[in-house]
């Protein structure tokens, strides 16, 4: 999907489909001298959420497409509500184009910017489609171009939440595609070629970490979970030079489980296909550099994917082992299926050596983290409150919600080993909040933040697939931090 600003006055531009409100829409019908065939249109209409009716004119305009229920007064929640059910009739008809009339939508608690962000976000979702795979693709949508109109058409704001609309879009379709590609093609090899091809652009590049520099830089956490897959671990990292020569960088890591089968402590068989989905947390952010980069945006930015299979096999991790990670600290395994903090915690100790103002890692971390907040919100945790608060921001204003966790010392306790220096589980309690009490020795000093994403990253059910979650929150954090 390309997002455009429309240019022109809203007659004088050819258009496919106007969505507005039914007071636009009259206006507009009357201007184009169309009054009697628009209220013979909406002769049975009400003015009600859930009842749209789509027009049609001859002429320069095609189509109205009238929104029920619009007003001014509505909560964002409710706007958004409105706008993805709007996107989704609006992607399926068969069209190029179509233009929105913001000067109609207009909502109390949104700018124009916001606006844009919101009604591109909603037809970004409803647009996505996944065919990679089948031999008769399900019909593409047609529906190429989304147009706004808005008063502020000329200023630099206008322009850049285009932009940026356009840049998450990007980020989005890379995420989700590399959420939903099957386990079999997306391996950790498959995540460094995807993102070595983001090192097209001059001010990035990309390198990575195989097995063996692995092992002797002291990876032994990381290594304790790669070995049981035939398949050899990458530590992939991205550099984007956006910023300030000397500016310290932001450094985004993500888990990049390929497939999590549990290893030696198995996994039960129910829904296990759904662990493809464990690297969404590198999907996220691939997605949101790509996203930085199309856009531009004055950041320094190292992103660390750490990437591996989880599998069971003669080779693989017992429960019992205890390995030294790569700060030194030594971790006994007491179940296998707690991989992603193992992987995780050898990329925090070497993010460190970037010097970094912040670290963010995101992860499909812990099943105890839906169990805590459903679907709707990613955990956030953090040892410092500059950095929660960004992010709590990023969260609120891109809509991509996340929720504050405690990360306090009580919950430490549960990770007591009577053999090493800790154990990579706690007990059956908080185990999302355990898992981020994990991660945080590893942090020690630095600026931190985890994002648990293991309930908002990808959809279960009938609507399985990836939700490019948490991009839009990244994105916005990073628009946020620009120099
Ligand atoms: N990848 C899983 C967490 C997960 C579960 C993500 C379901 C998305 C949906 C993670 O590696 C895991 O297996 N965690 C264990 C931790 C436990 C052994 C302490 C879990 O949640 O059961
Ligand atoms: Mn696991
Ligand atoms: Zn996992």
């Amino acid at each position: 999907m390309k997002y455009l600003s429309n240019s022109k006055t809203l007659l004088e531009q050819k258009s496919s489909c106007i969505a507005t409100s039914l007071k636009h829409a009259k206006k507009m019908a009357r201007d184009l001298g169309a009054t009697k065939q628009f209220n013979h249109a909406i002769r049975d209409f009400s003015d009600k959420q859930g009842i749209n009716l789509c027009i049609q004119l001859d002429g320069k305009i095609e189509r109205i497409f009238v929104i029920g229920g619009v007003s001014s007064d509505l909560s964002l929640d409710s706007f958004r509500k409105l706008m993805a059910t709007i996107a989704s009739l609006i992607v399926q008809m068969p069209i190029r184009e179509a233009t929105f009339d913001l000067l109609a939508l207009k909502n109390k608690e949104a700018t124009w910017e916001k606006l844009i962000h919101e009604i591109s976000r909603a037809i970004s979702n409803a647009a996505y489609q996944y065919n990679k795979h089948k031999s008769q693709p399900t019909k593409k949508h047609s529906v190429k171009q989304i147009r706004f109109h808005g008063p502020d058409i000329k200023t630099q704001k206008f322009h850049s939440a285009i932009k940026f609309a356009n840049a998450l879009e990007a980020g989005l379709q890379i995420a989700k595609d590399l959420g939903n590609e099957p386990p079999n093609v997306c391996n950790p090899n498959y995540l460094l070629k995807e993102s070595r091809k983001l090192g097209k652009n001059r001010s990035v590049k990309v390198s990575n970490l195989n097995e063996s520099k692995m092992n002797d830089l002291g990876m032994g956490a990381f290594l304790s979970v790669s070995k049981g897959s035939e398949t050899p671990g990458q530590m992939i990292v991205i550099r984007y030079n956006g910023g300030k020569s000397k500016e310290a960088p932001i450094v985004l890591i993500g888990k990049g489980i390929t497939f999590d089968t549990g290893g030696i402590s198995l996994k039960s068989p129910a829904a296990m296909d759904e662990m493809k989905f464990d690297m969404c947390g590198a999907a996220s952010v691939i997605g949101a550099t790509a996203a930085a980069i199309e856009a531009n945006l004055k950041v320094n930015l190292i992103t660390i994917v750490a990437a591996a299979e989880n599998m069971p096999s003669g080779k693989a991790t017992r429960p019992g082992d205890i390995v030294k990670s790569y700060s030194g600290k030594t971790i006994e395994i007491l179940n296998t299926d707690a991989e992603g903090r193992l992987v995780l915690c050898d990329a925090i100790t070497y993010a460190k050596s970037f010097k970094p103002r912040a670290i963010i890692d995101v992860a499909t971390l812990t099943g105890a983290c839906i169990v805590a907040l459903g679907s709707h919100a990613s955990a956030l945790y953090s040892n410092n409150e500059n950095l929660a608060d960004s992010l709590e921001k990023a969260a609120t204003e891109s809509g991509d919600k996340a929720w504050r966790m405690p990360l306090w010392d009580e919950y430490q306790a549960n990770l007591r080993s009577n053999f090493a220096d800790m154990a990579n589980v706690g007990g059956r309690e908080a185990g999302s909040v355990v898992a981020a009490c994990f991660l945080s020795r590893f942090a020690d000093n630095e600026n931190w933040a985890h994002l648990d994403v293991a309930g908002s990253a990808f959809h279960s059910g009938p609507r399985k697939g990836s939700s490019g979650r948490p991009v839009p929150l990244l994105f916005k954090y990073l628009q946020d931090q620009q120099s």
